[in-house]
């Protein structure tokens, strides 16, 4: 990375929502740009950047890229933070607005480094848009959900302007970015898997990369199986003692349960899944955050005793596994999910047809889609030990669960087909780095 070569390189700031499935897509991106010729600067919230450091040196895992942080709006310390929360997402845009902003100016003064040519947002958070329009510098939206999704999204001002939404003035509080004044926006999916949606999404935002699945591309480019490198970038401590649990399992016969890194649950609804598995009579692997209580939870005493358990002869409770891994085991069968566009892409890659548990955003279409749609799975309907014991049985059940493996099958190929050497996914994002590369001269 010596100065007078990498003056001539585009450089590419990223901001990433400061959740991990937002977090995880965006670094793949972010390693993809590097390999690409890129010089690629990624912005940490100070709490997540702080997180990273204390699992591992960030420039040991990714030494191509260069990592700032800037802060979230709440003081840095360990209080974790409720991104859910409204005033969370209003502290980030008040501090991530001024920070990033004096963050680019910084770069920019630094004669060793080239100077910033281009901008990628996430699509959820307006403010790394805002602050590349402000400094004159060419910016991309990053989505990290389905496209689905954003032409629900996309479709919402029509919506209000045909009174079909309760917004007299047209004018909505939101913090997802609105597309005027981009160069285009990427999405983490297949042209393949949502063929309906691109159409009318390019027509909106002028231009639209399709280059997912964002993990599978970059293994396939650099010639890894899924699971070796896309599980670096966790903000969380990794349990890989499960793997060595799942060897003692037979084939396709564990259900794998996750939802994510942001879901919370009652102290009443975690046991009343552990009920529901522990009487489907289905062996489980199961990730049970030590934050996935909510706070306001009258019972709330913690993680129940219950389910502080290692390995046991049918079930064992991590609290955060090595997802691809685990959805690459030959023990896994099914995957209970609350829908998480990651989660998603990351089952269907693997072969695995899913339940969902849809609980906020993009969740719910992510679930129609899933059953609907693409067929890949079933929704679980309510939220009770009966409910989810007979749910579990009758999905794991082989005959119910081949139908559901042929059309996961299908999508998988399309999965690894677009990713591979001439694929939609793999020739999208060769657009999109000669389209960076263009707007940086
Ligand atoms: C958030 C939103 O909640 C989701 O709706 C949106 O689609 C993306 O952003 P999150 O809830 O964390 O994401 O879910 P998901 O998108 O599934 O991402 C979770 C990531 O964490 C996945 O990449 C998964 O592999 C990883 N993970 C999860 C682990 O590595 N280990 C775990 O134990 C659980």
């Amino acid at each position: 990375m010596e100065g007078a070569k990498i003056e001539q390189r585009p450089h590419v700031v990223m901001v990433p929502l400061p959740v991990q499935g937002h977090i995880k897509p965006f670094l793949c991106l972010a390693q993809l740009l590097s390999q690409a010729g890129l010089y690629v600067t990624f912005v940490n919230s100070h709490y997540n950047h702080k997180r990273f450091a204390n699992l591992s040196a960030l420039s040991l895992q990714f030494p191509n890229l260069n990592f700032k942080s800037i802060s979230d709006g709440i003081p840095d310390d360990d209080q974790p933070r409720d991104i859910l929360s409204y005033a969370f997402f209003h502290g980030m845009k008040f501090a991530g607005r001024a920070h990033l902003k004096q963050l680019i100016g910084t770069l920019g003064r630094r004669s060793e480094l080239p100077p910033v040519t281009c901008v990628i947002g996430d699509g959820n958070i307006s403010f790394p848009v805002e602050v590349a329009e402000e400094l004159g510098i060419p910016v991309f939206s990053f989505c990290g959900h389905s496209a689905h999704f954003l032409l629900a999204f996309l479709c919402i001002p029509k919506l209000i302007e045909d009174g079909q939404l309760p917004y007299e003035d047209g004018n909505m509080d939101h913090e997802v970015n609105g597309v005027d004044g981009l160069e285009g926006v990427i999405l983490n999916t297949i042209d393949e898997l949502e063929a309906p949606c691109i159409t009318p999404i390019t027509n909106s935002c002028g231009r639209s990369y399709t280059i997912g699945p964002l993990h599978a591309l970059l293994n396939s480019q650099i010639g890894h199986r899924s699971q070796l490198i896309a599980s670096h970038g966790s903000i969380w401590k990794t349990q890989h003692s499960c793997m060595t649990w799942l060897d003692s399992q037979p084939s396709r016969s564990v259900l794998y349960v996750s939802f994510g890194s942001i879901v919370k649950t009652s102290t009443s609804q975690l046991l009343e899944l552990w009920k529901g598995l522990v009487d489907s009579g289905y062996a489980f692997l199961w990730v049970v955050r030590l934050d996935m209580l909510k706070e306001d939870d009258e019972e709330h005493h913690g993680v129940p005793e219950e389910l502080q358990m290692g390995p046991q002869e049918r079930g064992y409770i991590v609290d955060w596994a090595p997802q691809e891994e685990v959805l690459n085991h030959d023990a896994v069968g099914g995957f209970l999910t609350h829908g998480g566009w990651n989660s998603i892409l990351e089952s269907i890659l693997a072969g695995i047809p899913m339940i969902s548990w849809p609980q906020f955003g993009d969740q719910r279409i992510n679930s129609e889609c899933i059953r609907k749609v693409w067929r890949i799975g079933v929704e679980l309907e309510a939220f009770d030990r009966w409910t989810i014991q007979k749910t579990i049985s009758t999905f794991m059940e082989t005959s119910r669960r081949e139908e559901l493996q042929r059309s996961v099958d299908m999508v998988a190929k399309w999965a690894r087909d677009s990713v591979g050497h001439g694929g939609s996914s793999y020739n999208n994002f060769e657009v999109l780095v000669e389209d960076i590369k263009k707007i940086s001269k």
